[in-house]
């Protein structure tokens, strides 16, 4: 049997070592050959494949981004997308499709399992962690440590100088990435796009901390949103998901915290750094654990599927629950964390 993979969307660590398990795990233990799809579905689209054995799949464990490329083209949006696919996999004789993705990439391969019948099994990823009906999503926990790193970092250059450090990390619709973060970091103030925040709350707890002699580190996800601040902070431009772009509220946050405390503020935004490099140990016990089960459900002939994260149990769900809707932060998540504000 022939097994077609392709890795969807914005890259995430942890990627090559889902990649590298189900490829060892599919040669080894049941003979199958694969086809690596190049730049997620415009792969099967164009008939666009990369060699992948065990030899290409060799040292790919701790390495970020993935071998395959990946790309946010969406079949469903092209001419005959659909019929180009079933066509090419027919060429290619591949019989089962592993799609490695987060809500756009899984979302197709939903519609073209359910609907028209193209054997795929979902493998959840995404570095923000809003996939539903996974605990985890592998990525997440390597971007929460480089965040974590980066705010222990500004703590000390904030307080030799007395000032106030924002921290923009990545999170449009969801704050997951800006809370851990924020309470690893130690942050006095955390910002997500759950909750839209008072620019005079967040000056009352700078200027609280000021007064207890600390240089405050606000954390703000990029989505987050202050109140009655739609237009200030969205820009015109669409971004490669067809969103439209939030410009900068990290930036924006410095200068109302400048204009309303008198105390020097700056800003740093962490940006694809969140999203790049080595995975971290657990990403990669989750990425190939992930790896090892979607293999398992091909050989079972069980499409539509997709695995995930229940406590320590890898299970399998329908594709459709992780994208029916995001998984965003729980407000009593967020009231919990609000003792340390301030
Ligand atoms: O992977 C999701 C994400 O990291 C979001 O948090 C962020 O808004 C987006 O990707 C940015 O993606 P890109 O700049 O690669 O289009």
């Amino acid at each position: 049997m022939k097994v077609g993979v392709l890795t969807g969307g914005g890259d995430c660590p942890g990627l090559n070592a889902v990649i590298r398990a189900i490829v060892r795990k599919g040669v080894q233990e049941y003979g199958y050959e694969f086809t690596g799809f190049r730049d997620g579905w415009r792969g099967p689209l164009e008939g666009d494949t990369v060699r992948l054995d065990i030899p290409a799949v060799r040292g790919i464990l701790p390495r970020g981004g993935t071998i395959l490329g990946s790309s946010r083209t969406n079949p469903l949006q092209q001419e005959h997308g659909i019929r180009r696919i079933k066509e090419n996999l027919a060429k290619l004789d591949v019989e089962a499709l592993v799609v490695i993705g987060g809500e756009d990439t899984l979302g197709v391969a939903t519609r073209l399992a359910d609907e028209y019948g193209v054997p795929c099994v979902g493998v959840p990823k995404t570095i923000d962690n809003d996939l539903s009906a996974t605990d985890y999503t592998f990525g997440f926990d390597t971007a929460v440590g480089i965040a974590t790193e980066a705010i222990d970092r500004l703590h000390t250059t904030a307080e030799s100088h007395m000032r106030v450090l924002v921290v923009e990390v990545m999170g449009r619709h969801a704050g997951w990435i800006a809370l851990h973060s924020g309470l690893a970091g130690g942050a006095n103030v955390i910002l997500v796009p759950e909750q839209r925040f008072d620019v005079e709350q967040v000056c009352a707890w700078v200027t609280s901390r000021f007064r207890a002699s600390y240089a405050p580190i606000v954390v703000v996800a990029e989505g987050a949103m202050p109140r009655d601040g739609d237009m200030v902070l969205k820009d015109e431009s669409l971004d490669s998901y067809g969103h439209v772009r939030l410009s900068g509220v990290g930036e924006w946050l410095a200068k109302q915290i400048e204009k309303r405390t008198g105390k020097e503020a700056r800003t740093t935004v962490l940006g694809h750094v969140q999203r790049g490099g080595t995975p971290s140990a657990f990403d990669r016990w989750l990425a190939t654990r992930f790896g090892l089960h979607a293999i398992d459900c091909v050989r079972d002939g069980d499409f539509g599927k997709m695995v995930a994260l229940r406590g320590t149990d890898i299970v399998r769900v329908p594709i459709a629950d992780a994208t029916v809707r995001l998984k965003t932060v729980d407000p009593r998540l967020y009231e919990e964390v609000g003792v340390f504000f301030g």
